[in-house]
């Protein structure tokens, strides 16, 4: 579509955003074919003063795995990293940045043919504090040449502040130097295949059509769970804590997908429209429906205070005031340091009315759908037991992607959601609106943490977290299937 020269440069270059996401994924990118050469120059830009060469070498180690590098990765990565060139500076003042892009205009002629254009991705992998003056410099130095046409896009990531006030803060600093078109918030759970799957499944397919709803749905959970604690992160963590870290975002995102109404297109200003119409109808969050656990050992990292109230795990159940949901449960829960890593959805339905197959309890149909590891979507079901007694026994229809859709390579969610800055593309970005209806339903509950007006409950690690939460999933309705469990195909 879009010809001449695509700048993308990497704020932050050193970090390890930068080196573990964004490189690898640009990488990815590059390799496939969306990259290309004659057009494309990569700039990694941080304040330590270090040669391109040096860059590329901090970087070169995440770019294909050990083990398995083929000569043809090998040639690739070295194409590859003669792409990149560093810049160093400082976020906020103006030298660095006057040098940034004298370097990117340069590149830009020598890339030019007449009719191209200047494209200019900025990727902010710093800390939202820097945000502010980041982008006033990008605004008044670097932005793209109106000779060349073109673009200037710039990409940002959580924490977008830390309630209500500090992210509206943020956005109106961001918001008077960009247009809301040129930022681009990344929520990667966003770029996942699974729930880019969401809107596919629910409004391509006629068996959810009419059971989508709260005459048959008796309550949804979204999960996130990992079986490892906030090591090496723990400074970070501890202002934050697992509801700014995970649920206010991810699994709110992940909610806003499988609770929203139909958008009228795919056009994505559609679809943001609605779902910021369901976190705007999230009820406030009771204080009876919540658990704060906190993994026993998690004060013992010397960058977390000794007294530290910030939770490491949260049940907390959101619940959606309109005609679809009204009375149904939507149960998000997450937590570090639990016995599993997994993230899933699990649609539960109503028991059946008037069953027949009394000597035996039935279990719940429910509707899983497995963000990770392990892709699946699998629906449980009661079945007869193959044989000669009129018995019924839990099984699934299962569609697992590793089998069903062998030598496919599901793309990182950094790769897509890149492409997707490239190309213009903001369905799967978080929308200002909707960052502001996010933090409004989780503030009151975050300040009460803060203030240690709620205390997290002790869990050992490698537990499931808090007895507690059971109890409210228990009280919230959920029934657990006893004596069944899904196991995902072997190839
Ligand atoms: C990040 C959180 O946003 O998501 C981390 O800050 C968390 O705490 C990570 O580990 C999980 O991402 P994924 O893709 O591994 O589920």
């Amino acid at each position: 579509l879009e010809n001449g020269s695509l700048s993308i440069i990497v704020l932050g270059a050193s970090g390890d955003l930068a080196k573990k996401k964004t490189f690898p994924a640009l990488f990815n990118l590059y390799r496939q074919g969306f990259l290309l050469p004659e057009e494309v120059h990569i700039f990694g830009y941080a304040r330590t003063k270090i040669s391109d060469d040096e860059l590329r070498n901090r970087i070169h180690g995440y770019l294909v795995s050990d083990k398995g590098a083929s000569p043809k990765d090998v040639e690739d990565v070295t194409n590859f990293l003669q792409l990149i060139k560093y810049v160093s500076g400082s976020y906020d003042g103006e030298e660095g940045f006057r040098l940034l892009d004298k370097e990117i205009s340069d590149n830009e002629i020598s890339k030019n043919s007449a009719e191209g254009s200047s494209r200019r991705l900025f990727y902010l992998a710093l800390p939202p504090s820097v945000y502010p003056s980041v982008c006033r410099m990008i605004r008044h130095y670097c932005m793209n040449r109106s000779d060349l046409g073109g673009w200037t896009r710039i990409v940002v990531e959580k924490p977008f502040g830390k309630d209500l006030d500090s992210a509206e803060q943020l956005s109106n600093q961001i918001g008077e130097l960009f247009e809301e078109s040129q930022i681009y918030r990344i929520d990667h759970y966003l770029g996942k295949e699974l729930v880019q799957n969401l809107l596919v499944l629910r409004f391509a397919n006629r068996f959810f059509l009419p059971l989508w709803n709260r005459d048959n749905i008796e309550n949804v959970q979204i999960v996130f769970r990992e079986d490892f604690g906030t090591e090496g992160r723990g400074g970070y963590f501890d202002e934050y804590g697992i509801i700014r870290d995970i649920i206010q975002n991810h699994l709110l995102q992940v909610l806003c997908l499988v609770a929203m109404e139909k958008p009228i297109s795919l056009k994505p200003e559609h679809i943001r429209d609605e779902k910021v119409k369901v976190l705007q109808s999230v009820m406030p969050i009771k204080d009876d429906e919540v658990v704060l656990g906190q993994y026993d050992g998690y004060t013992d990292d010397p960058t977390v205070p000794d007294h530290s109230n910030t939770p490491t795990f949260s049940t907390v159940i959101l619940r959606i005031h309109n005609e679809r949901w009204e009375g149904v449960p939507f149960i998000l829960k997450a937590g570090k340091a639990l016995n599993s890593r997994k993230a899933e959805i699990r649609v539960q339905f109503k028991d059946v009315p008037g069953d027949i197959f009394k000597c035996k309890k039935q279990g719940r149909n429910e509707f899983v759908i497995r963000l990770q590891p392990s892709e699946a979507m699998y629906m449980k079901l009661t079945v007869k037991q193959p044989g000669l007694e009129m018995s019924t026994v839990q099984s699934e229809l299962d569609l697992s992607y590793g089998q069903r859709y062998q030598g496919v390579t599901i793309p990182e969610a950094y790769e897509r959601l890149i492409l997707d800055t490239i190309r213009g593309d903001q369905q799967h970005f978080v929308r200002r609106d909707e960052l502001k209806a996010a933090w409004e339903i989780f503030t009151p509950l975050l300040h009460r943490i803060d203030n240690g007006e709620v205390k997290p409950l002790p869990y050992q690690p490698g537990s499931r977290g808090p007895a507690e939460a059971d109890a409210l999933l228990e009280k919230v309705g959920y029934v657990q299937t006893h004596g069944y469990i899904w196991i995902p195909p072997t190839l």
